[in-house]
């Protein structure tokens, strides 16, 4: 078939902080860049980033970046890159002043500076006290930096495909990336946008489990696509629960709540996290404060008629503060857990929430495949940034706001490091005779199917079997049962048939093309859990409890093909300091 084909200097999948970030610095050095989003740019996932931006301003407290460093190598449970912590620590002042400059209505301190809270892990002088890092926008701050990049955007002319799904990678016989096959939402149209750059940016994948603080549009999409063309995925184990989603409908409570001063407390109505972590307490990193709400709640301390959540509770911070701090908190305990929060607590329970895994890259959002750190390993004219992306900054385990910060730091380097790619590279590589076979077989492949299964059917069989098999804490029977039931799935994805084909806004058939992304995903993510023996960040064995430095000091990369695993060293190397040396994580 025939299709049409537009051509760009840069193609970018994703609008959330990173895609936009990235497109902004190409726009305004003179390339043509098309940014492919499923929604509205404004509507992103990142729109729901509530708590902040980490940055060592010190308009609070003294603060400065090597601080921010050692807090961020020490989260990541010395699984995080400390070549790209580095570089992404520096360079978080310059980032952040760079949004103000651009209009980002930051909250104020009284003196004018850009207001700053305490966050999760982020601590003073190597680890010694809780110091003010997250620069915020109230509890809306992910909002106020989508609408402030897409007005930049708007501003240097960024071409926007609105409601544009981008279905798989064309890559030639060098391994080369040249481009995307990209279906428009309503109308199906299906189109080849051949670029000199293709540049990653679609987020996370939250939704392969069934309680999740991510939208629904979160499936992974970029990093299916890039399973598909042979691109392994790094660190799939290491999956977060933020420790406050609203028991029953997993919508975020920011950890910023506890940064004003809010904290936990059990059925007793016991504050317990300083049984766990005697010092942060409740602002310890979030793999801690997950793990100890879930092992309350395990011993019969939960609360509610099934003990199943604890309570957050900050009445005590007063109407005036909510109302003015956290009003995107205020609106959200009073709509999904039906409490006013100045007055009761919220009901809580860890939710999944971000994947520190993903597309291996290096700092300047270079795809690094299949190993290591050398120029040969580079896939030429493909490029990953922000959740999708593995770089590694976060390892086991990400700091509360590190990834807003990771958006635009990396979302920067990438669209720097392009920009100097292209100069090399002025013409288009000419397009493989195959460049849209595999989308348009899976394509066929739907609409073909007779008898087949529902999508949603078989998309809740997934999201239950990861929930279930892969959760806070993690036993050995569980996660090898959870391995063959995931490949079950994965066999039932292959046959699942759009039973509504009605092309009115054509949902259906994006559900079934998501479903493909998300179970490349959830295998990833079940494969590499399973091998993984030994307790790092967010990855808690029940039979191997301790970090195991000696043996598992190493990224993990899955093949989708043949679910191969392999693994390569961590960059302990910093760029100009010390690297920080293996201690034991307590917090
Ligand atoms: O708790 C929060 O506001 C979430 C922040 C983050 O995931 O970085």
């Amino acid at each position: 078939m025939a299709l049409a084909k537009r051509t760009f200097d840069v193609v970018v999948v994703g609008a959330g902080g990173a895609g936009m970030r990235a497109a902004l610095t190409l726009s305004e050095a003179g390339l043509k860049v098309a940014v492919l989003s499923k929604v509205f740019p404004t509507r992103s996932h990142t729109v729901a980033a509530q708590g902040g931006i980490a940055a060592s301003l010190g308009n609070v407290n003294e603060d400065n970046w090597h601080w921010h460093m050692y807090d961020t190598v020490k989260g990541s449970d010395y699984l995080g890159d400390q070549d790209a912590i580095e570089y992404m620590c520096r360079a978080a002042p310059e980032v952040v002043y760079e949004l103000e400059h651009f209009g980002m209505p930051f909250d104020r301190l009284d003196s004018g500076k850009i207001y700053q809270r305490p966050f999760g892990g982020h601590m003073q002088d190597y680890g010694k006290n809780p110091v003010p890092r997250a620069c915020a926008a109230a509890d809306r701050t992910g909002h106020a930096l989508l609408h402030t990049l897409y007005q930049q955007n708007v501003k240097v002319n960024t071409n926007f495909f609105v409601e544009w799904m981008a279905l798989d990678l064309i890559r030639d016989e060098d391994g080369d990336v040249l481009g995307v096959v990209a279906m428009e939402i309503e109308t199906s149209e299906v189109m080849i946008l051949q670029a000199r750059a293709t540049l990653f940016a679609t987020g996370g994948a939250g939704r392969i489990f069934s309680a999740s603080t991510n939208a629904y549009i979160n499936t992974g999409d970029g990093l299916g696509m890039a399973a598909r063309a042979g691109v392994p995925l790094e660190d799939m184990e290491f999956f977060q629960f933020h420790p406050t989603g609203v028991h029953g409908s997993g919508v975020l409570i920011t950890e910023g709540v506890r940064g004003e001063g809010g904290y936990l407390v059990n059925k007793d109505g016991e504050r317990f996290m300083p049984r766990y972590a005697p010092n942060a307490k409740d602002l310890a990193s979030r793999d801690v404060v997950s793990r100890a709400m879930a092992t309350e709640i395990k011993e019969g301390r939960g609360c509610g008629p099934h003990g199943d959540h604890v309570m957050l509770k900050l009445d005590h911070l007063g109407d005036e503060v909510i109302r003015h701090r956290l009003p995107g908190i205020r609106d959200i305990a009073l709509k999904f857990a039906h409490v006013d929060p100045a007055k009761e607590p919220i009901p809580v329970v860890p939710t999944a929430h971000y994947m520190m895994g993903g597309i291996p890259t290096n700092y300047h959002g270079q795809v690094v495949a299949p190993h290591g750190t050398g120029p040969e390993d580079v896939v030429q004219g493909f490029y990953a940034v922000g959740e999708c992306a593995c770089v590694s900054v976060h390892g086991a385990n990400r700091l509360g706001c590190n990834s807003l910060l990771d958006l635009i730091v990396f979302g920067r380097s990438a669209a720097r490091q392009i920009i100097e790619d292209l100069k090399n590279n002025p013409n288009p590589k000419p397009l493989p005779a195959d460049a849209a076979d595999r989308p348009l077989a899976r394509l066929a492949r739907l609409e073909n199917q007779k008898d087949g299964e529902r999508v949603s059917d078989v998309g809740d069989a997934m999201r239950r079997t990861m929930q279930a098999h892969c959760g806070v804490f993690r036993f050995p029977d569980l996660m090898a049962e959870g391995v063959s039931k995931i490949r079950e799935v994965a066999e039932r994805v292959r046959r699942t048939e759009i039973k509504d084909k009605s092309k009115v806004f054509n949902t259906a058939r994006i559900e079934a093309l998501e479903l493909d992304n998300l179970i490349e995903v959830a295998q990833a993510t079940m494969t590499a859990a399973e091998a993984r023996q030994e307790s790092r960040g967010a990855h808690a064995r029940e039979d191997f409890p301790e970090r195991d430095d000696k043996n598992w000091l190493k990224h993990s990369l899955y093949y989708s093909e043949g679910h191969r695993l392999d693994y390569k060293p961590v960059r302990l190397k910093p760029l100009t300091v010390e690297s920080f040396p293996l201690k034991p994580r307590v917090y």
